[in-house]
């Protein structure tokens, strides 16, 4: 049997994700893709615009990206074309919020000021006000967007002795919430949230979601972490509320236009900034590759779509 025909970006991949291209697939690696081709593996780097889609072969009909966000794909275009698209949903649900918990404790603990310090050698000796921080026990963690990896936020927190609250557009069960407690509005949850995270996807509802007004709601002092979209956070809002201490200090993981990010983050040292590391571990990337080319080889084999992405 002939194997399926897919292009792959020409990006480092994990071994088990490589080696199961290599065995299962016939695969164009990187530049254009060709005549012929069934399925394409794309990541959040290539941009699915409507011309990009109506540029595609006809031959293309399967869309797999290795990643749970689609907000790169234009679903629309996509549908309109007929075009079955897949994300790989769970499997970075625990590493992601491993990130945000360890973005909470970097931002609320200056640990960029503290490191910083010991390597540029300004560390003179320890005082008792020495690159003072704020304790997360006890304080509350207002959650926008309590959907998986939202949950596994919580229960991180939770452990860390944090009460959370949580806004999502529906209120979960109260298995799902675990004693969370729920906000039917921003404007409701904002006011309480001494530690603010950011967990909805980016979509027009959520552009500049986090702009002035809204973080002018939060208490003078709170702590922002963002590990979902960069869109989610007007820069300059964002940026001035740091620089009086509304925002006390930030933990980014993602950025609007990354990799070329506003620069003024680059200084700022009330900003804790990773380079997208949310799901970046060697489980979870060879899990979310492995998940994606299950999506591609149901679909070429004639299949439903194990996690086809329906918005
Ligand atoms: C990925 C992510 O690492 O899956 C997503 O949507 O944001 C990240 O965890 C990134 O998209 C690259 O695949």
């Amino acid at each position: 049997m002939s194997r399926p025909r897919i292009h792959v970006p020409d990006l480092p991949m994990p071994d088990a994700v490589l080696a199961r291209i290599a065995a299962e697939f016939d695969a164009v690696r990187g530049g254009p893709v060709p005549d012929g081709v069934a399925g394409l593996l794309i990541t959040p780097r290539d941009k699915l615009t409507p011309e990009a889609i109506a540029a595609l072969p006809a031959s293309v009909t399967v869309v797999a990206t290795f990643s749970v966000g689609y907000d790169h794909i234009n679903i629309p275009a996509a549908k309109a074309r007929g075009l079955i698209v897949t994300n790989t949903p769970d499997v970075l649900t625990e590493a992601t919020a491993d990130i945000a918990l360890l973005l909470i404790l970097a931002a609320s603990r200056r640990a960029r000021e503290g490191e910083a310090m010991v390597r540029e050698d300004t560390w003179v000796g320890w005082n008792p006000m020495q690159l003072i921080g704020w304790q997360i026990t006890g304080k509350r963690l207002g959650i926008v967007g309590m959907g998986r990896i939202g949950q596994a936020l919580a229960q991180r927190a939770r452990a860390c002795g944090m009460q959370v609250h949580y806004h999502n557009r529906t209120r979960l069960a109260p298995a799902e919430e675990a004693g969370a407690i729920y906000h039917a509005t921003l404007e409701s949850l904002l006011p309480i949230s001494d530690v603010l995270s950011l967990h909805a996807p980016a979509t027009t509802a959520t552009d500049r979601l986090m702009n002035a007004d809204r973080l002018a709601q939060l208490p003078h002092g709170a702590i922002l972490v963002n590990t979902a979209r960069g869109t989610l956070v007007d820069d300059d809002a964002l940026i001035a509320a740091l620089g009086t201490g509304q925002i006390a200090a930030a933990g980014l993981d993602v950025f609007t236009g990354e990799p070329a990010i506003d620069p003024r983050y680059r200084s700022l040292p009330n900003v804790f900034p990773l380079p997208h590391l949310g799901s970046a571990t060697i489980e979870t990337r060879t899990a979310m590759g492995m998940r994606a080319l299950d999506n591609l080889a149901a679909v070429l084999a004639g299949k439903a779509p194990l996690h086809p992405v329906t918005a």
